[in-house]
């Protein structure tokens, strides 16, 4: 086992620290550049859409954690009640995890679980967080083995071909299930819906740009 008492790290809850306005780009303060970026270190998660979401979700329960480190902010997390999430997933009294990632020159201290429990921490009564996973895509994001080190489990799997990048390469996207007690309901997703992509996030794997023009970027296969 690890040691971690010398550990020292603070997770920082980013809604609800001052008040905000999303007006645009180039009147963001230091405070809203966090929440718009993914990591600091990091250029824009996206454009117009990234504010758009950010003004309907916050209010409706979207929260965002950053983990610092030596002085740095090294992680982020992000989760949001089903419909405020990215994903088209459902379930009851449930929330759907966005995205969570730590820098890589952060790895081996555990601050990808560490985000993990504080959210769990954070949502009390919750009877389970769900979110998504991919195998053989393409990037190195969302990788399931690694969301599983984290917790989750896969309940369901689609089988998908892209259909603007890598066309011939076949993927797999799973809904993972994080139960915080054993009598939670399993939650469902909409495959169909799942095929649109998500235009939140430019950096995600599934992000649908404007330029692509297509309502569905994804393509489901039977294999
Ligand atoms: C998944 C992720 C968050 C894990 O990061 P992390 O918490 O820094 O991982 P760590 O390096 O600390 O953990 C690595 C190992 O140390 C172990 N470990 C960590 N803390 C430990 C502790 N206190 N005691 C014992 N073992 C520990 C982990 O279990 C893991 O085991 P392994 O060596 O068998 O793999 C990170 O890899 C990541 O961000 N990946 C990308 C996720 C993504 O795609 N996000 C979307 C971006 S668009």
């Amino acid at each position: 086992m690890r040691d971690d008492s010398n550990l020292k790290f603070e997770i920082i809850d980013l809604i609800g620290k001052e008040e905000y306005e999303l007006t645009g780009f180039k009147s963001l303060s230091q405070y809203e550049l966090l929440l718009v970026k993914c990591l600091p270190a990091l250029s824009f998660t996206g454009t117009k859409h990234r504010l758009e979401y950010l003004k309907n979700a916050i209010p409706n329960g979207f929260q965002k954690k950053m983990l610092m480190h030596d002085g740095e902010i090294v992680g982020t997390i992000e989760y949001a009640p089903p419909v405020f999430s990215f994903y088209p997933i459902h379930g009851e009294n449930i929330v759907v995890m966005n995205c969570v990632w730590v820098l890589s020159k952060a790895k081996g201290h555990g601050f990808g679980e560490k985000l993990v429990k504080s959210m769990i921490t954070g949502c009390s009564g919750i009877d389970g967080f769900a979110t998504i996973a991919l195998e053989k895509h393409w990037t190195p994001w969302f990788r399931r083995w690694q969301i599983e080190k984290l917790g989750f489990k896969p309940i369901d799997s689609m089988n998908v071909r892209h259909k603007v990048k890598r066309t011939s390469m076949l993927f797999t996207v799973y809904l993972m299930w994080l139960p915080t007690n054993e009598d939670s309901k399993l939650p469902k997703w909409d495959k169909s819906k799942m095929t649109e992509g998500l235009k939140f996030c430019r950096g995600h794997p599934l992000y649908n740009a404007d330029s692509w023009k297509t309502k569905q970027i994804l393509e489901e296969q039977t294999v």
